[in-house]
């Protein structure tokens, strides 16, 4: 439990929060991996072993705590896509986390009712019966109650869907940062980094440096939650992590990471992960000359975009325009689906090869597609 909250208030008010609904998925792959873990045969090629090895059996040991046992989870992950994030569960491990989740739930209860029905009469029963809208809500908040991870009640309901789209996501990216890190880069730059914990779990040497970029915060509450987290699961990485609050939608962004040791000479990885929707046409279009004029040769920008917009879902049920005032500065609140971002374009107009990697998710309603381009 995490006592100063008043950082966490702000988290919970904003856009930051997607951040937080992001690890909690992550958490849900995760627990899966754990419970299903198996010793060497599950080695994770991007990860470390001594890392794991010691993260699962930490978890397990308290896995009251940190692994709910419910079968269920085994029905909603997708085994070949291994995720592994054990840090993922202190960030949602706490009161307001939990709160959050109540309060989103109550918020779309009627939806979400909607959705549980259409449900039960495509597939038939998922649950022995069907129960009434009071019957389904008592259920659900006696899940919540009961449960030290509320994620899976939510999860349950609703956003099975997503948990796929999480895991692919971060098992792509994953693969694409150590690959970077194996080709010789050793400078990273994760843009609204949110509760992302690569820097954390991936195995990178001293000569690493990392700068994450987010919100006051979101980053503030992130460094509080991860202080009990890295005592009790030693990272894999040795790298050196600054944390670099700032506002993306303004220039100095570039001159906060500069101030702490950023070098705009040397190859370096960039990471738009679950970023570039939440942002404006005119911070898209900077942010990309930014990282452009401070890439040395060979540099990487992974970009992550979605294509689809049949937003079936009460998550995306987002008003744009809604802004919110944080630490001093405004931040977009809700998801801006009027900016169509071409991949290919974006990185070849900042001076990355058009030639990009580029994959793209299947069978989902929302469809993420993410890219890596070289700096040429
Ligand atoms: C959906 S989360 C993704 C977090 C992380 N990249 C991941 O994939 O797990 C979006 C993150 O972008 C951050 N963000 C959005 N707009 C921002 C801005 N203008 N400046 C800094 N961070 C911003 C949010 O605070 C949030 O942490």
């Amino acid at each position: 439990m995490i006592e100063n909250n008043s950082d966490l208030k702000y988290v919970l008010d904003s856009v930051g929060k997607t951040a937080l609904w992001i690890c909690a998925l992550r958490s849900v792959s995760t627990a899966y991996y754990c419970l299903n873990y198996d010793g060497a045969a599950d080695n994770l090629e991007s990860n470390n072993q001594d890392f794991e090895n010691r993260a699962i059996a930490y978890l397990k040991e308290k896995k009251d705590l940190f692994i709910p046992n419910d079968p269920r989870i085994a029905s909603i992950v997708y085994p070949e896509l291994k995720v592994f994030d054990p840090y993922s569960f202190y960030f949602i491990s706490n009161l307001d986390t939990k709160e959050f989740i109540m309060e989103f739930y109550e918020q779309y209860f009627e939806e979400i009712y909607k959705l549980y029905c259409e449900r039960q009469s495509k597939v038939g029963t998922i649950h022995p019966r069907s129960f009434s809208k009071e019957e389904l809500k008592q259920i659900q908040i006696q899940k919540f109650k009961d449960n030290f991870h509320p994620i899976y009640s939510w999860v349950d309901l609703w956003t099975t869907h997503m948990i796929y789209g999480i895991s692919f996501r971060t098992y792509l990216i994953d693969q694409m940062f150590m690959n970077a890190y194996q080709q010789g880069i050793k400078q990273f730059v994760i843009l609204g980094s949110g509760m992302d914990t690569r820097p954390l779990r991936m195995p990178l040497d001293s000569q690493c440096k990392v700068f994450e970029l987010d919100f006051p915060s979101v980053l503030s509450f992130k460094q509080r939650a991860l202080e009990p987290a890295i005592k009790e699961i030693k990272p894999a990485s040795d790298c050196k992590i600054n944390f670099c609050p700032c506002d993306l939608s303004d220039g100095n962004w570039i001159e906060t990471i500069r101030s702490q040791g950023f070098d705009s000479e040397r190859s370096t990885l960039w990471i738009a992960e679950g970023l570039l929707f939440y942002l404006d046409q005119s911070t898209i279009t900077k942010l990309g000359n930014i990282v452009n004029n401070n890439s040395g040769a060979k540099s990487k920008f992974i970009i992550h975009t979605f294509v689809e917009k049949s937003l079936d879902s009460p998550c995306f049920n987002y008003k744009k325009d809604d802004s919110l005032k944080i630490d001093g500065n405004i931040c977009k609140k809700y998801l801006d689906f009027t900016i169509d971002i071409d991949n290919r374009e974006f990185l070849s107009n900042n001076g990355f090869s058009s030639n990009i990697e580029e994959h793209r998710e299947i069978g989902q309603s929302l469809i993420s597609v993410y890219s890596i381009g070289t700096k040429l």
